[in-house]
Formats: structure tokens, sequence, C-alpha cells
């Protein structure tokens, strides 16, 4: 099979708003962001405030694997199970994301 460009084309869905947009696999989530104007809030930007925190409802295994530090963040800021921060994501393939509710701090 011949490559071509359009066969690295993948799909990023944010499902609260249903915004969704092609883009090239291997993009940054938080470069796709600044420059698209989607629909997902940062911080800091460098994996340490967590205000980027979401959650792959689909395509989990479409994106980076997490470091040690983006853990460490996520631990603070949430208790949901396969959150993620956006500003680390790289996006390999389709996915489809909402953002991860805040940690239960009673
Ligand atoms: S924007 Fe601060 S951790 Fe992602």
């Amino acid at each position: 099979m011949r490559y071509t460009p359009e066969m690295s084309k993948i799909r990023i869905t944010f499902l609260e708003t249903g915004a969704n947009y092609e883009v090239a696999a291997g993009t940054s989530f938080l470069e796709f962001c600044q420059e698209h104007d989607a629909p997902h809030e940062f911080g800091c930007t460098v994996g340490s405030c967590g205000t980027c925190r979401l959650v792959l409802e689909e395509g989990a295994d479409h994106v980076n694997a997490m470091t040690e530090e983006e853990q460490d963040t996520l631990y603070m800021v949430t208790d949901e199970h396969g959150a993620r921060l956006g500003c680390q994501l790289i996006v390999n393939g389709d996915i489809t994301l909402r953002r991860a509710k805040d940690k239960d701090v009673d």
C-alpha cells in the first residue's frame, strides 16, 4: 500500500461539546488546542498544576505512556481511573475525551 498524508490523519473528539477535529497523527494535544482555540482548559502547560486533567473515554492506547511526574500531578487533582494530563499528551490515533472530575477532598 502506498503511503499518503491522508493516512496519518486522526480525530480528536470533545465529549462535552461534541467538537471534533481532524489532525495529523503525532500531534501535541496542547499545541493543537492552542492553535485551534479548542475547548479545553490549561494552566501551567508543563505538567505540574493539573488544570488540564482529562479522561480518554476512547483511544487511551492511542497516546504516549504516562510518566511518573504526570502520575504524581494527577494523584493530587483527581481520583478518576485512567485520567491524563492534556498538556502531556501526544495523540497518535483517534481519541474521545472529557474533563476529569476534581479530587474528592472530604
Ligand atoms: S496545564 Fe498544568 S498540568 Fe497540564
